[in-house]
């Protein structure tokens, strides 16, 4: 423990606490991501120990494996369409609770299985916490057939889209699509750039969740505090 605090420390932190708010019964979204992690393992050691039944609904490929893995029974959103809860990470955190998600590249399941669910539980350590959205390069998700005319209409809105190319090679997401970071700087209003976002031909899908009113968990040195 003598690093506690560092961000890593607070992922950990704050992860195995939203296991806290898992009930045995419950149908649950589970996140993606290395904050989410931890709320998995600690899910699992839950569904392991305690003996709690569950069912889970994964925001990605790498989340179902990890959940199988680990002994977590899991269905897919399109036959548990409605969840108690969701948990998941996120890249920027505003004081309205809106958020900048896809950092991890799995947005358009992220949102899906936010919107099926009564309750949605964002973990974060406190780096994530800003005044306004749009420091963290926003992720916009697109078809690869199309991403430079897309890319070229979102640049026409005074942006430069960047190709995600981890290794030199573009990022493919679960659903075969690329995916265009762009550095927008302060996003005042969230709704408006989502909505043009979405109305550009060729975007799948971006990552302002704008339409949530989650709980945030964020972990802050040693403490977890609850926002809203
Ligand atoms: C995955 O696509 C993302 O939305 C993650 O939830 C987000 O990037 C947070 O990831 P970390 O918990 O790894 O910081």
């Amino acid at each position: 423990m003598s690093n506690m605090g560092s961000e890593d420390d607070e992922k950990r932190l704050v992860g195995s606490k939203a296991a806290d708010y898992v009930q045995s019964g419950m149908r649950i979204g589970i996140g993606t991501g290395s904050t989410a992690y931890w709320f998995i393992q600690a899910l699992a050691q839950r569904v392991s120990q305690e003996g709690i039944t569950i069912e889970g609904v994964a925001t990605s490929k790498a989340t179902v494996r990890l959940c199988r893995n680990l002994g977590i029974p899991m269905e897919s959103i399109d036959r548990l369409d409605h969840l108690d809860l969701d948990v998941d990470g996120a890249d920027e955190v505003n004081p309205q609770g809106q958020l900048i998600k896809g950092g991890g590249g799995a947005l358009v399941r992220e949102r899906l299985v936010a919107r099926a669910a009564d309750r949605f539980l964002v973990i974060v350590d406190h780096s994530k916490l800003v005044e306004d959205l749009g420091q963290f390069p926003l992720p916009i998700e697109v078809v690869p057939f199309a991403w430079k005319t897309t890319a070229s209409r979102i640049a026409d809105l005074g942006v430069e889209p960047e190709l995600r190319k981890p290794q030199g090679k573009a990022f493919v997401t679960d659903n075969g699509n690329y995916i265009l970071d762009v550095k927008w700087g302060p996003i005042t209003d969230p709704e408006a750039v989502y909505r043009t976002l979405k109305l550009t031909a060729g975007v799948v899908d971006a990552g302002i969740f704008y339409e949530f009113s989650p709980t945030v968990l964020v972990a802050n040195g040693r403490k977890v505090e609850e926002r809203r």
